[in-house]
């Protein structure tokens, strides 16, 4: 009897293991959104009751579910079969079920965290925001904004949400402040005026969580959290001493009175998968963007994104932001990090703020000056005083016997020999091998200093790291340059100098290197990405759990820290966003991305058109309408406005009903041309292309506008009317732009590659410009 027993449970236990092995998170959507009056717990019951439709009995239904969302989706995620899944599609309220995609959503920083900086070097930093002392006084610092930021949680101990001289929380907030491990309810003040956490997609893929590892609350064990809300809405801090040494003024938010609300939905574990501090679960964003429609922010920065952009109907963060827009809230999202190849953008959606990463005109210098005294650029965030020359060697000179041939020269750990560096600057290689580990190398064999020489596969792109020991990053060709100094004499020396900060450099913005590139992969008709930021080498703050490399072996604890990433240039747009609502609270968000993208600037501080980061001319497809201007986008003249249902109607054009049966589809949807968006991208354009636009006055109450275009090469621009009068804010004009093909000597030849033009109207004091792109067939 008992070895039956045993033996059946042993055979459950298989049974169950298997049928496990193929359970999935799935999304069941039923399209629309906000089941009327419902509340939350009638909701559950309906999905409970769907569960029980296809699992066994009462238990299993309740273990299967997950969320039961109302404002981001109408909707729920449970764990199912896909036989259970395929059941449930088959209902006909149910518009979709999907699996979650597991693993795919991250956070947008740079490939590698190579930019690291301390606390010393940060003493240098100022407002990167170009925001006017005018703009900030009229929107009151943003003070009755309340900015959502879906990430990885928050440090609330962090000076930058110091909420001392704030006024009390906006009356409308209806949020919690969610306590857990490490957070009480006492570290929510008028600052960061609500935090919560979501985990149950993340424990359904990897198991419990490992308390080790992250924190079961909204603590930011990560750091990238903190840095973007931070960037947001960190405090502006009057005296440098308040700031733990500080400069006035430093590494604040663009909003620096702006409330934050928390929503951590992306986890620094397990550190030992692939996605260490990178996972976010769609169906935890979905209900982070659930609670954050219902706790009444205003504004939502997600920086987050995918290597490929998924149909609308199977993306998470454009579905839940497709609602949010519905209830007014602005959602900022990062372009991504996967540039420069062409189509590499994520977050597409038009009812989003798509947002490149561009440079500041800020840069850290420390130059090496050889013995015969000349002097390479080094770039650095290591704060050192080295006093005097000290001798030079290049590391593959220096090895001990045994290492491979082609990495004698990369300072890997263990392979200098402290005899032949101790007292001496290295010349090391990039390549293999972290790049902190290889000051550490030269620091462990008594050496005294580190030159990084990029790989030539590195090209132009400086890194920028905090080592352990005097370090400076300099380019392959002058890395080629020192080693043929050392080669040609019996005594090198070097010297690296102190690390500085150089501001006004020029050119700038230029677009870097990471940022992802149009054209847009799922609607080309759709031009993204919309503007541009500051994404390199950000100054903000950061979360004292997690070392400023995220290394195992880095030990450091910083409060404020350098990081790269279309993720750190969102929620600039973000807290530019978070202003204009104050202080045009009646604006839609289609309106307040309007005037963020038609003023916004495509030339440089020496007044020449952005580069990328190699040179070449930069283009729409990395910074959509241009670097932005927020004190111009406070006072844009027209804007392109656009409803939640203009997107529906957007959405029936690529075959998507989400709101069945709410909504229905026309038979003929209009073509996405015509969505009202503030750019125009014509893909394959054979003869010619008649677009619509619809502007609202927003400036003088009688105003006249005239028409004027630089055309893309090979193709002319007309507009009818091409003058638009105004006798009245608030009054819409229509316009049609005719886009026609021009001979094939005007287009040279130009077959399937795009071409960048621009047309905008202006009544002297307004300039209100969109980009164009266009591809010949
Ligand atoms: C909340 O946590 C903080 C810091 O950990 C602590 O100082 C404080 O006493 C706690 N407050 C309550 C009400 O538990
Ligand atoms: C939890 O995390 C720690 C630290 O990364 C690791 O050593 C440990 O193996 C993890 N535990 C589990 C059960 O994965
Ligand atoms: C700033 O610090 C100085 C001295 O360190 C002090 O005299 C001054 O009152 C401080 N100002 C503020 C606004 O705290
Ligand atoms: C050097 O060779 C080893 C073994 O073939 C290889 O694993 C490594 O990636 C190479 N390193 C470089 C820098 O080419
Ligand atoms: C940009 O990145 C690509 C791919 O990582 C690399 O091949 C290229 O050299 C980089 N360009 C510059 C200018 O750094
Ligand atoms: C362009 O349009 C012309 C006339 O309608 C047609 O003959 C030609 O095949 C089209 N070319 C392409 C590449 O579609």
């Amino acid at each position: 009897m008992t070895k039956i027993f045993i033996f059946f449970l042993f055979l459950l236990t298989l049974l169950a293991s298997s049928a496990q092995k193929q359970k999935q998170v799935y999304i069941v959507h039923f399209g629309g959104s906000d089941n009327g009056e419902k509340a939350l717990h009638e909701i559950q019951e309906t999905h409970h009751s769907y569960l029980l439709s296809v699992k066994d009995n009462e238990e299993e239904a309740r273990a299967s579910h997950l969320y039961s969302y109302k404002h981001s989706i109408n909707g729920f995620s449970a764990v199912l079969t896909p036989d259970e899944a395929a059941r449930l599609s088959e209902l006909e309220e149910v518009v979709s079920v999907y699996p979650s995609h597991p693993e795919k959503y991250s956070l947008q920083t740079t490939r590698s965290w190579e930019f690291v900086g301390l606390d010393e070097v940060a003493k240098q930093n100022r407002n990167h925001f170009n925001m006017g002392q005018d703009l900030l006084s009229k929107a009151r610092y943003g003070q009755d904004v309340i900015v959502g930021l879906v990430d990885s949680g928050v440090w609330p101990e962090s000076k930058s949400f110091s909420d001392e001289g704030m006024g009390p929380v906006p009356k409308s907030w209806k949020g919690i402040c969610q306590t857990g491990v490490a957070f009480n309810s006492s570290l929510c003040n008028k600052k960061i005026i609500g935090a919560r956490y979501y985990l149950k997609g993340l424990e359904q893929v990897y198991g419990p969580l490992n308390a080790t590892e992250d924190d079961r609350s909204p603590r930011d064990m990560d750091g990238h959290g903190t840095h973007t809300a931070s960037t947001v809405a960190g405090r502006r801090v009057p005296n440098a001493s308040a700031f733990g040494g500080f400069a006035e003024g430093t590494a604040s938010g663009g909003a620096p009175l702006a409330r934050l609300a928390i929503y951590k939905a992306c986890w620094a574990t397990p550190k030992a998968s692939k996605a260490a501090g990178n996972t976010c679960f769609e169906a935890d964003m979905l209900a982070a963007i659930d609670d954050a429609i219902r706790d009444g922010v205003h504004v939502l920065s997600i920086s987050i994104g995918t290597n490929q952009p998924f149909a609308f109907n199977r993306d998470g963060i454009a579905i839940g932001a497709l609602n949010a827009v519905k209830h007014n809230i602005l959602v900022a999202c990062s372009a991504g990090n996967s540039g420069p190849a062409p189509s590499s953008l994520s977050n597409p959606a038009p009812w989003l703020i798509t947002v490149g990463a561009g440079s500041l005109d800020r840069d850290f210098v420390g130059p090496v000056v050889l013995g015969n005294g000349m002097e390479i650029i080094g770039k650095t965030v290591t704060p050192y005083n080295l006093k005097k020359m000290h001798p030079l060697v290049y590391a593959a000179d220096v090895v001990v016997p045994g290492v491979h041939q082609n990495e004698t020269n990369q300072c890997l750990p263990g392979s200098l020999t402290p005899e032949k560096v101790k007292g001496k600057i290295v010349l090391c290689m990039r390549g293999s091998g972290f790049k902190l580990s290889k000051g550490m190398e030269v620091k462990r064999a008594g050496g005294v200093g580190l030159i990084l020489g990029n790989s030539p596969a590195n090209g132009n792109e400086y890194s920028y790291d905090a080592h352990y020991l005097p370090a400076t990053a300099v380019l392959y060709d002058d890395a080629i340059k020192i080693h043929e100094y050392i080669k040609s004499t019996n005594n090198p020396t070097a010297i690296i100098k102190q690390a500085r900060t150089v501001l006004h450099t020029q050119p700038a913005p230029f677009m870097a290197n990471f940022t992802s590139r149009g054209p847009n992969a799922l609607d080309p008709y759709i031009l993204k990405p919309d503007i541009t930021a500051p994404g390199l080498n950000i100054l903000a703050a950061w979360s004292e759990a997690s070392s400023p490399s995220k290394l195992a072996f880095d030990k450091r604890i910083v409060k404020y820290t350098i990081f790269s990433g279309t993720s750190m240039s969102c929620p600039h747009v973000a807290a530019a966003a978070a202003l204009l609502k104050a202080i045009h609270p009646d604006w839609s968000s289609a309106a307040i991305r309007s005037a963020l993208m038609t003023t916004a600037w495509m030339k440089n501080n020496k007044g020449l058109p952005i580069t990328n980061a190699d040179g070449s001319i930069a283009t729409p497809f990395s910074f959509g309408s241009g670097h932005f201007r927020p004190t111009k986008a406070a006072d844009p003249g027209l804007v392109y406005d656009a409803s939640y249902e203009d997107y529906l109607l957007y959405l029936c054009s690529h075959g998507f009903s989400f709101t069945n049966p709410v909504f229905r589809c026309p038979n003929k949807p209009p073509s996405a041309l015509n969505l009202n968006y503030p750019s125009i991208a014509i893909p394959n354009l054979n003869g010619t292309v008649i677009v619509k636009r619809t502007v609202t006055n927003v400036g003088g109450s009688k105003s006249v506008y005239f028409f004027s275009a630089k055309p893309p090469m090979g193709v002319s621009v007309k507009a009818n009317p091409s003058i638009l009068f105004f006798d009245h804010i608030g009054q819409k004009k229509s316009f049609t732009i005719t886009v026609r093909l021009g001979s094939e000597t005007t287009r040279q030849g130009l077959t399937k590659q795009y071409v960048f033009g621009w047309y905008r109207w202006t009544d002297g004091l307004h300039l209100v410009r969109s980009p164009m792109a266009v591809s010949f067939a």
